[in-house]
């Protein structure tokens, strides 16, 4: 028997959800709707910003915190959109994704032993995050079909060694955009128990039907304890890149910065340079970001809706969660291999977000980042589903 390497502290986490669904959905040739990445490239402005960044010699380290002017382009969109003032000298930084800004956050502000309250579905990041920085997680589960937060059952995870709550607005996989009131609630929260907040706002820009995302740190008493994570890649459809950002007060911005620059030192230089392009893009563009989302989100939900699921209408991101049990299945895991193999589609089995499995095991996740003719033929491979009940 060969050796394990693995470290136990990492050994129940196993290889990603994410990369088994797309090896099955390219050896069953099925239709990938399981990974969050578009099928399709972002803006060519961009793209041409990063040939011209490369050609003009930007291919050497970057600045460990983030090319300066892309920092002043982050602080210039926090005061725009959501009036936030934060110092790009030293409240924000340029990470390797927003997934590099999770783990460096939370590897750089929990201590062994300390306890952070994770709401599930979760980003799969998260657990594994905590775990390796020795922290413990405890969860509160969101439940289908409102996800909404139970306060109380919130309170009663918090004790002596709870440091942190990460929220995840809008939400993956729910499609969820918490509102103001549940954040204020939340503040509250958080400042009776002086924790730190991480709020993982990566979907900011993908919001529907005039629902308008709340950033957490915009919330009365939030601002000093929150550390804000988005990702370009999902506004600007460059996944690859891996563009992430970090904003957070000095302090905590400090702490960051110190385990950033021994995790990877300094990000993809050119693609740094492309983006402050892109965040010089008119208001218009994150008005058409949002009505081409809306068609390929209307698209989908139709399609679920018509062959049989029962969805919860996502108000933000790029996902849809539908309960598949009026198709005879009662495991979203083998649910998911039947679709993949019989079907020709990939999804998620949610039970990959729950550490308490029994919430998503009736659940199967859609991304709809996709063509809208992959859209199509996903759903004319969805309409030969049958439904057994
Ligand atoms: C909620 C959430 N957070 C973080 C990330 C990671 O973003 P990035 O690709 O910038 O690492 C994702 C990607 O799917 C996500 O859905």
């Amino acid at each position: 028997m060969s050796k394990n390497y693995l470290t136990s502290k990492l050994q129940p986490f196993g290889s990603s959800i994410f990369a088994e669904m797309t090896k099955m959905a390219l050896e069953n040739n099925a239709i990938n709707l399981s990974q969050g990445f578009p099928d399709f490239d972002g803006p060519e402005f961009i793209k041409q910003a990063a040939c011209e960044a490369i050609n003009a010699g930007h291919n050497q380290y970057a600045n460990t915190f983030g090319v300066p002017a892309l920092r002043k382009a982050i602080a210039d969109k926090y005061n725009k959109f959501y009036g936030l003032s934060y110092n790009p000298d030293t409240e924000i930084s340029i990470l390797a994704g927003a997934t590099e800004a999770i783990f460096t956050t939370i590897i750089s502000i929990i201590n062994s032993g300390d306890e952070v309250i994770i709401m599930e579905p979760y980003y799969d990041s998260y657990p594994v995050a905590v775990t390796m920085a020795g922290g413990l997680c405890r969860y509160l589960t969101l439940e289908f079909p409102d996800f909404k937060i139970d306060f109380e059952k919130l309170e009663s995870l918090i004790n002596n060694k709870t440091r942190m709550i990460i929220i995840n607005t809008p939400h993956n996989p729910s499609g969820k955009v918490f509102s103001r009131a549940e954040l204020e609630t939340l503040a509250k929260i958080a400042v009776k128990h002086d924790l730190t907040v991480i709020s993982d706002e990566v979907y900011e820009h993908l919001t529907f039907d005039g629902e308008k995302h709340i950033p957490t740190a915009s919330i009365e008493g939030m601002f000093e304890r929150t550390v804000t994570i988005s990702s370009t890649g999902k506004t600007f459809s460059m996944t690859g890149w891996k563009i992430g950002t970090v904003c957070a007060p000095a302090p905590i911005c400090a702490a960051v910065r110190t385990a950033h620059q021994y995790v990877i030192f300094a990000v993809a230089t050119p693609f740094q340079h492309a983006m402050v392009k892109g965040f010089e893009a008119p208001d218009s563009f994150y008005k058409e970001l949002i009505e081409f989302y809306t068609k390929k989100r209307d698209m989908m939900a139709k399609t679920l809706t018509d062959c049989g699921f029962k969805i919860v209408m996502p108000k933000g991101s790029y996902f849809i969660m539908a309960d598949f049990t009026n198709f005879g299945f009662t495991n979203d895991v083998e649910f998911c291999k039947y679709l993949a193999s019989q079907i020709k589609v990939a999804a998620i089995p949610p039970t990959a977000f729950y550490f308490n499995k029994r919430h998503g095991e009736k659940l199967v996740r859609f991304a709809f980042c996709k063509k809208e003719e992959t859209l199509a033929a996903a759903a004319g491979r969805l309409s030969s589903l049958k439904i057994s009940r």
